[in-house]
């Protein structure tokens, strides 16, 4: 009888194929976390050659039947780090994310070697004060551009709102209010010129509802002392990732206040992505 090659390795093989027929890299999982139910975050490792900006996002994923099933997923790692970082949501009837949430460290995945976006410092013009406003897995870019140094010499003051349904899913809070400021550049660079916002909209909680009703209501200049309840064209400058109606509300707002959306080839004073979901 002749003896089979274990499956492993020849399922390795096959990805390989496929990753060289679609030129693609197939890189290995290095870290998994579950934060509940329904939000994990992952890691694979970065290949030498794969460059990006910090807030791009790149088309990641799983073998289907022979073919790559992929899903744009914006970056969380910023550009210097030497792993790739992802958050996401975990769809029960996703093709890739109901796949996906099984992950575990030694899988390989997929990734495209163009990275693209908009949520770049790139499309935006300097100003005094970033505004970072997320919901749901959209916060991931932010903690990509968060992370790079060029934010923090284009802009004086960075703001980071993340408004999740309940509590418990306001991931990166732990990362957010407490290890980052305790991190050897990080936490100089960010000192007395970082706010962290979380605002939850079905639960109890101190800052409580829709981070646009906020804004509105004037609530939002009030916890973080400033004037009014617009943003000022001039001074603001704003980074949108969340679901279709959220940023579609956020860009009406801001248009109304006067910004200008920006672009890769035109920066302007704010810029919108969606949060992808697969
Ligand atoms: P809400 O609970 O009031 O719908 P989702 O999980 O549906 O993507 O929503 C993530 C968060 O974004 C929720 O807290 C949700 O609030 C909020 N949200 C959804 N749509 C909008 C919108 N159009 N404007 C402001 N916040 C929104």
């Amino acid at each position: 009888m002749s003896q089979e090659k274990p499956k492993e390795s020849s399922t390795l093989i096959d990805l390989q194929a496929i990753a060289e027929a679609k030129k693609l890299f197939l890189q290995r999982v290095t870290w998994v976390h579950h934060w509940t139910d329904s939000l994990f975050s992952f890691r694979i490792e970065r290949p030498d050659s794969f460059r990006f900006r910090s807030g791009e996002f790149v088309m990641i994923g799983l073998e289907d039947g022979n073919r790559p099933l992929l899903r744009a997923y914006s970056i969380v790692s910023p550009n210097w780090e030497e792993h790739l970082e992802f958050f996401s949501i975990k769809v029960p009837e996703g093709p890739l994310t109901s796949r996906l949430q099984h992950l575990k460290v030694g899988d390989y995945l997929f990734l495209n070697k163009k990275p693209t976006g908009t949520l770049v410092t790139d499309a935006l013009k300097s100003g005094q004060r970033l505004f970072m406003i997320g919901t749901g897995t959209g916060l991931a870019p932010f903690l990509s551009v968060l992370r790079d140094p060029e934010t923090h010499e284009k802009f004086d003051e960075i703001i980071l709102t993340h408004t999740v349904r309940e509590e418990q899913e306001l991931a990166y809070r732990e990362f957010l209010e407490e290890q980052i400021h305790a991190d050897e550049i990080f936490g100089e660079l960010l000192r007395d010129r970082f706010t962290y916002y979380p605002t939850v909209t079905r639960g109890e909680f101190r800052t409580q509802g829709r981070i646009t009703d906020r804004i509105q209501l004037g609530d939002f200049a009030k916890d973080l002392g400033l004037i009014g309840n617009r943003f000022n064209p001039l001074t603001a400058r704003v980074m949108v990732c969340g679901s279709m109606a959220f940023n579609k509300d956020m860009a009406s707002m801001l248009k109304e206040h006067g910004l200008q959306e920006g672009s890769n080839s035109a920066p302007g004073s704010f810029v919108v992505e969606r949060a992808f979901v697969g």
